[in-house]
């Protein structure tokens, strides 16, 4: 479907600058009238807020897109998904053949995949959510969250509880303490209940676009290796792995009960090495060590065959919120 929209619409609409929008203009540029493709017609957003969610550096991160570019890149692959802030900017501006998204979290992946194939039943259920939530009190409210939680974590997924597992993820992200994901180290689901007024737990608008993106989506849920069948010569690949910690003090943020620690960086690299040589592009994201200690050049070695930026962005170093700040990200790509 084609939009005939003005160079502001298309700024605030799609997220480009105001560059992008002239250069699409083109010869239009006096009446900046552009058209912009797009099977959707929809901005879309992540459904889950994600700790290291990239929503702050997807402007970024999309300079860096070899879009439009020498290449034909006509497949998209994100194999350490989370809650997908690239992944969705990329959807809402652009149509790739094939795409991948892939985590290791199966709580998460099971939200993406009940999206993709049981919309109807998922908006229901956290439309119910949403009423219930928002007409009790405080009291009641501390009793329902953590009834949901203990459901949440005693229920094993599978087939026959797909649908409300999904409803009851997406609840406890809408309602807890921060919006954080963690887990203990038993894999259970352990934050807190936060204090939001009226918090949005079904946005059915958002959810059904979301639904409809996913249609041409293959979703997998496992290690990030499994996405080598999928990537080939056309293949954009977006990594972003979770954080190296920055300090020892750094507020750990655990997805899984696995960890993420330095000999997992190393072998995503070697990885990394693998998906060059097939001729893909790729972008990985990470924090920059150097941030607290300018002789540490962890990644500047594992990387060095690479192009590697550093960008500012504003995160907490370590767990005093007072400690917020602006530090450099990588970004490393081929
Ligand atoms: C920094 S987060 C990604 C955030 C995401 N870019 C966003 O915008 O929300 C890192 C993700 O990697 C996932 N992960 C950790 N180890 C993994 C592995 N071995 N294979 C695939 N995914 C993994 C985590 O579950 C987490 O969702």
């Amino acid at each position: 479907m084609f939009d005939f929209v003005s160079t502001k619409e298309n700024v605030e609409r799609w997220n480009i600058s105001q560059k992008r929008a002239s250069v699409l203009c083109g010869k239009n540029r006096n009446n900046c009238e552009i058209m912009v493709a797009n099977n959707h017609n929809s901005v879309l957003k992540p459904f889950v807020k994600w700790a290291g969610g990239k929503g702050q550096i997807v402007r970024e991160l999309e300079k860096m897109l070899p879009i439009n570019g020498e290449k034909d890149l006509t497949k998209y692959c994100e194999p350490m998904v989370g809650g997908g802030a690239l992944f969705f900017n990329i959807l809402s501006k652009y149509d790739f053949e094939e795409m991948y998204i892939g985590d290791i979290n199966a709580e998460l992946i099971n939200a993406y995949q009940v999206i993709k194939r049981n919309i109807d039943s998922l908006i229901e259920k956290l439309q119910e959510m949403q009423t219930f939530f928002w007409r009790i009190d405080k009291n009641g409210r501390k009793l329902y969250y953590y009834s949901v939680r203990e459901n949440f974590n005693t229920t094993s997924l599978c087939e026959t509880t797909a649908i409300d597992k999904a409803a009851d993820f997406i609840f406890l992200n809408r309602t807890c303490f921060n919006g954080l994901y963690r887990v203990n180290k038993h894999g259970q689901f352990n934050v807190p209940m936060g204090e939001y007024k009226k918090p949005k737990i079904c946005d059915f608008e958002n959810l059904r676009n979301v639904h409809k993106a996913l249609q041409n989506a293959t979703i997998v849920c496992g290690d990030y290796s499994l996405s080598k069948k999928f990537i080939d010569k056309n293949t954009f690949v977006y990594f972003d792995p979770p954080y190296r910690p920055l300090s020892k003090t750094s507020s750990f943020i655990s997805y899984t009960s696995d960890i993420f620690d330095d000999d997992a960086q190393r072998r995503l690299a070697k990885f990394v090495d693998e998906i060059n040589k097939i001729g893909a592009k790729f972008v990985l994201s990470n924090s920059d060590p150097k941030n607290v200690n300018f002789d540490d050049t962890f990644f500047d070695e594992l990387y060095k065959e690479y192009e590697i930026k550093r960008i500012s962005a504003s995160r907490m170093i370590n767990s005093k919120a007072a400690n917020r700040g602006k530090i450099n990200e990588l970004l490393i790509c081929n």
